[in-house]
């Protein structure tokens, strides 16, 4: 198998790296080249045959580093497959999911001409300490941040297995 993966991710309090830290060791355990990197610092996406995409929701929006990303790379990322995965609901009430992935809808509409190969929505990790600016909103009593305490709805059983299935799908494109 030849054809090198790059896991991109954009992250404010560490999940979404750690996330694309487990996606990147699943895929390389099914055989497949992973370079992993933080999305800001990517350079240039040649030499990849496939971009895996992952960021967090902030206040709706999708990390700015993303948006970022996808404004700049267009025309490289119409030229290969691109696996996109999200991180929103800080529980699994199903009603929050929903809200989230109107959020991450939303914010992929904003980019029609991208076509993922899959796109998928984690849950995040809500952390212990907030920096600013985040404190100063979550400080504002109607704030829904207000007393919001830690929480971690990451299932890492079904990121892994979002992973395995992604290293099946990719072969036909990495041959
Ligand atoms: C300041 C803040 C705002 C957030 N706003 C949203 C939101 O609007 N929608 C959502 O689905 N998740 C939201 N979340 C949840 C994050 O997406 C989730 O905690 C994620 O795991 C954070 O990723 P990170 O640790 O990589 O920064 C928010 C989290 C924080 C800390």
């Amino acid at each position: 198998m030849s054809g090198l993966i790059l896991v991109a991710y954009a992250t404010r309090y560490g999940s979404t790296q750690e996330v694309a830290e487990a996606v990147t060791a699943t895929l390389r355990e099914s055989g497949l080249e992973v370079d992993i990197q933080p999305i800001r610092k990517v350079r240039s996406l040649t030499g990849y045959k496939v971009i895996v995409l992952g960021a967090a929701i902030y206040y709706g929006l999708w990390h700015k580093d993303a948006v970022n990303f996808l404004t700049k790379n267009e025309s490289a990322l119409t030229q290969r497959p691109v696996a996109v995965f999200a991180l929103g609901p800080n529980s699994t009430d199903e009603n929050e999911r929903q809200g989230c992935q109107a959020q991450l809808d939303k914010e992929l509409a904003k980019f029609p001409w991208l076509k993922p190969v899959v796109t998928e929505l984690f849950g995040g990790r809500y952390p212990s300490k907030l920096r600013f600016p985040d404190s100063m909103v979550a400080a504002l009593p109607a704030s829904p941040m207000h007393g919001k305490p830690a929480s971690d709805a990451r299932d890492w059983i079904a990121i892994r297995a979002w992973a395995s299935n992604l290293a099946i799908n990719l072969q036909p494109a990495l041959l």
